[in-house]
């Protein structure tokens, strides 16, 4: 980059204290600056945003509400433009609007939030001073909301679980909703996890068919109203009428944003759950893996295995290939084994006598196409139900696993487990080697290697890396590092790599007290352990879709000023304007201006 001359993101920074700032705060040497906030234009011609006076036809050629994942595609035959691509996760009308009765929404307001939803695709320019611009370009930017036609592909595309009245075929679906994390394929599209959809859809308890029903109630739809009341205005978001409807959310989603004409897609080979994201790593046989988690206590850890193999290039041929190797493969999901005595293993987060939390495990398919491997499941049931099939196998139960990353250059698989406040409470499950603590408050990272480095294998080892919350505390542990030098952490949620292989980490819920952040940590040699926070983000905020370059690091800060007790009548945050303003969720890049 012209005068920037990079890398100017290294692990030499001050750390950040832990603080309660309505701001954003970087380490001494480094500047950040608002990319882009909710009701930014990301269309031409969008509207200035206006608070108090916001439309859904504005909205929907804005930027949508609390941006989740961030994603950069590079911008063929540039080398300082690229695609981002940024995740509106959930619409907050409690901050969205003066005076908010969530008893009786408008359908204005409705109409807002599903504008709210979905995603965003900017062109981003660095200038030659190393600064990043968002541009208003006429050909790539993108608005997808929960209007936008999606075509459903994989083994259960057509499914009679995913026929309805607007869509007899069950193989278009109108929007995505709940789009937590994601990741950028080797081939340059994104793809992003459909998360906590239950939500949105009510009267799980009207539904005729006893069976439906237990299957609704497993991924924890609501029995009568929602708290949205969509379905008041919209009879798809009502299951006494559309049954189906909800099994058309809780997808992989994969969007090219190098075609802004094609409709994107729903990955059904990849399961259905509550998915955080998925992340894509070629095999060394050219197959591709993508790594899978269900945010939610207790579910689990998945992955799939193309049946094709990776074809090298950014030529059209090879990218069209590519795009289709997500339709065929084998769904796994995961079983752990802990290699210390059961009674070692006491809740308290003290490692045992072997002095780590560590074992081995293994990959159990649920199909492969349209083969199931589970009794009593059809393949497309194992895809549409995948959290029931997962039960019936045994998986392990984990504690919400969040956005899990293979890295790059060791091929290993990082899984942050947020926490589980339940685990080991009367009537749920106790704690086992590989989520050791009862009533898990700050949460865990987890380190998997696969038999022979092959991430095609079905056998691996794993440790955790790091058990977060106050390193003054026995619970705690830093991949062996001495812990009076490292930073508090809490809560682990989306994980990213930078180019020498270290691991970033953001949190979501600090339960330590202060503001959630990024961390950077390196996983080989020495400093294994030696946990960095990098920033933090403003009061209320969760720090979300990290991503490390050799010159910047972007951050969304989701949710700013999401307290309880808080709205927009009531604001705790002014982040990112200032003054008496309403705070807006964001991208934010930080740059270093002093080595
Ligand atoms: Fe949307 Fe799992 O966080
Ligand atoms: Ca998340
Ligand atoms: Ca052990
Ligand atoms: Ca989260």
């Amino acid at each position: 980059a012209g005068g920037w001359g990079g890398p100017g993101i290294n692990l030499d920074f001050r750390p950040v204290a832990p603080n309660v700032l309505d701001a954003v705060v970087v380490p001494p040497g480094h500047e950040q600056e608002v990319l882009i906030r909710w009701g930014d234009p990301v269309l031409p011609g969008a509207p200035e945003f206006d608070f108090a006076n916001q439309t859904a036809a504005a909205q929907a050629m804005q930027f949508g509400f609390n941006n989740d994942f961030c994603g950069l595609v590079p911008m063929p035959g540039h080398r300082d433009r690229w695609l981002m691509v940024s995740n509106h996760e959930y619409s907050s009308e409690g901050f969205m609007f003066h005076g908010w009765d969530s008893a009786n929404p408008t359908r204005e307001q409705f109409e807002i939030g599903i504008a709210a939803h979905g995603l965003s695709v900017v062109v981003l320019d660095r200038d030659r001073r190393g600064r990043l611009e968002v541009r208003i370009d006429r050909h790539f930017n993108r608005r997808i909301t929960m209007t936008t036609p999606f075509t459903v592909r994989g083994p259960a595309a057509g499914s009679r679980y995913l026929r309805t009245s607007a869509d007899p075929a069950g193989r278009t679906v109108l929007g995505t909703m709940n789009n937590c994390a994601g990741g950028v394929t080797p081939w340059g599209t994104i793809l992003s996890g459909e998360e906590n959809v239950n939500q949105y859809f009510a009267n799980a308890d009207s539904v005729t068919d006893p069976q439906a029903r237990t299957r609704l109630a497993r991924y924890g739809f609501p029995a009568a109203a929602t708290g949205r009341k969509w379905e008041r205005f919209d009879r798809r978001f009502d299951l006494a009428q559309e049954p189906n409807e909800a099994n058309r959310f809780g997808w992989i989603v994969e969007i090219d944003p190098l075609k802004p004409h094609e409709n994107p897609v729903k990955h059904t080979a990849l399961g259905r759950f509550k998915h955080e994201g998925a992340n894509v790593i070629v095999a060394k046989d050219g197959r591709v893996v993508a790594y899978l988690g269900d945010d939610e206590r207790f579910e689990y850890l998945y992955k799939f295995v193309s049946d094709g193999r990776y074809k090298r290039g950014d030529g059209q041929l090879a990218r069209e290939h590519n795009k289709r190797l997500l339709d065929s493969g084998t769904l796994y999901v995961a079983r752990f084994r802990g290699d210390s005595p059961a009674a070692e293993i006491d809740g308290s987060g003290r490692l045992p006598s072997d002095g780590e939390f560590d074992g081995s495990g293994e990959w159990i398919p649920l199909a492969h196409n349209d083969r199931s491997f589970v009794e009593g499941f059809t393949a497309e049931e194992v895809y549409v139900f995948t959290r029931q099939a997962a039960d019936a196998v045994g998986a392990t139960k984990m504690d919400r696993p969040e956005d899990v990353q293979p890295s790059p250059r060791t091929g290993r698989m990082y899984a942050p487990l947020t926490n589980n406040t339940d685990r080991g409470n009367p009537g749920k499950e106790g704690p086992t080697e590989v989520n050791p603590r009862v009533r898990n408050r700050h949460g865990h990272v987890l380190e998997l290697e696969e038999a022979r480095r092959d991430n095609t294998a079905t056998r691996f080892s794993w440790q955790l890396l790091l058990v977060c919350g106050d390193p003054n505390s026995p619970d705690t542990y830093f991949g062996g590092y001495d812990k009076s030098q490292v930073s508090p952490i809490s809560c682990p949620d989306n994980l990213a790599f930078d180019s020498r292989g270290n691991l970033w980490v953001s949190t979501d819920g600090n339960a330590l007290g202060s503001n959630d952040g990024l961390f950077a940590v390196p996983v080989e040699g020495r400093e294994r352990g030696h946990v960095k926070q990098f920033l933090t983000v403003p009061i209320g905020a969760e720090t979300c879709g990290p991503v490390i370059t050799d010159d910047f690091v972007l951050v969304s800060v989701q949710h700013p000023g999401e307290v309880d007790g808080a709205s927009a009548d009531n604001p705790v945050s002014h982040w990112p304007d200032g003054g008496a303003t309403q705070p807006r969720p964001s991208v934010v890049a930080v740059y270093r201006t002093r080595r």
